[in-house]
């Protein structure tokens, strides 16, 4: 399949595999990258310039395909090294970068003058085209079904895609909620070039996580996630589990005075005791609605071919036949 997407980061199908905390390292990144999609390791996660670099090498010894890192742009206590990472990412030959989180605009300079193309992911239209105005080369458009941070506007894919393709002239990735061939059709329909993929991912082969990780998102149905941190504006959509619940709880209870301090225990750090420790209910980690799609454990190929297989059969058969 070409799209717009597919030309411009130099891979075979339209699909991506976002950021992901203590998931997108090497192994993940280079199964996606190697079976044709776009994988991206998530340079947060190696916290230092140099960690990042022998991760980018061992994806390297893993595919000759093109590879991404995500850059991610949150509040935090301690300032990770950024303008050592962007060096990083620049002299690995890396082609694509995806941003997140606050405006990239300090990194844009460095990496557009490299030939890196920049994907910014946001989740609301008037973001969309703030990136596309300081010149990001596409945007990954994050519905409120997403894992991770949805924003405080809750405006669902059905809506939010083609109100942002209505408007938008760079080249779009549909992230959220995308799990099979039916989402790729369905989102290109509303406007989109690609999709763009967390969780679904986290449940494969070769994703570096705990099994009770991938066995928590197979158990799990669409109504399984929640939102947290909503009074402090930095909405999280997380699998539920008891920690969530004592979240929710000190929510309640502190009301106005909620400070992220109070939260701490069950937020801060938490992700290698959950995602390598296999520790699910230790603390709050980041799982989309679209848990309730996710029924096996393939390898990166094995989905992402059936995938391309579903859309074209869906594209060739159910639409045509419908018109014909
Ligand atoms: C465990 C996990 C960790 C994530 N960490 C990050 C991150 O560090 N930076 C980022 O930009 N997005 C992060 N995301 C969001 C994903 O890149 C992607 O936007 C999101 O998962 C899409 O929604 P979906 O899970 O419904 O496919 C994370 C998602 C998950 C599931």
């Amino acid at each position: 399949m070409k799209t717009r997407i597919t030309e411009l980061f130099g891979i075979e199908h339209p699909i991506v595999q976002g950021g992901m905390h203590y998931v997108g390292f090497a192994e993940m990144a280079a199964a996606v990258s190697d079976a044709g999609g776009l994988g991206i390791i998530t340079a947060l996660t190696l916290k230092t310039p140099q960690a990042l670099k022998a991760e980018i090498e061992k994806a390297r010894g893993m595919t000759d395909k093109p590879l991404g890192v995500n850059l991610t742009f949150l509040p935090m206590l301690t300032q990770p090294d950024y303008p050592g990472l962007v060096r990083v990412i620049i002299d690995s030959g890396i082609k694509v970068v995806e941003t997140a989180g606050r405006n990239p605009q300090a990194v844009l300079p460095a990496l557009k003058e490299a030939g890196i193309k920049v994907v910014h992911k946001c989740t609301s239209v008037r973001h969309a085209l703030k990136a596309q105005s300081i010149g990001c080369d596409a945007v990954s458009v994050d519905g409120f079904e997403c894992a991770g941070h949805p924003g405080e506007d809750d405006i669902p894919n059905m809506i939010l895609l083609p109100r942002a393709a209505d408007e938008l002239e760079i080249p779009m990735l549909a992230s959220g909620g995308q799990a099979d061939g039916r989402s790729l059709v369905a989102s290109l329909a509303l406007g989109a070039d690609g999709i763009n993929m967390g969780t679904r991912f986290m449940a494969t082969k070769e994703a570096p996580v705990h099994d009770n990780v991938k066995q928590a998102i197979l158990n799990a149905t669409e109504l399984d996630t929640k939102l947290i941190m909503r009074p402090l504006r930095n909405t999280e959509r997380v699998l539920d589990n008891p920690a969530v619940q004592r979240v929710l709880d000190k929510e309640r209870q502190l009301g106005e005075k909620l400070k992220i301090d109070d939260l701490l225990d069950e937020v801060a750090g938490v992700y290698p005791r959950v995602m390598q420790g296999g520790e699910v209910e230790t603390g709050v980690w980041s799982c989309g609605m679209v848990a309730g799609l996710i029924n096996d454990i393939p390898t990166c190929k094995e989905l992402i071919d059936r995938i391309m297989s579903e859309a074209r059969a869906i594209i060739a058969e159910r639409l045509v036949g419908a018109i014909a």
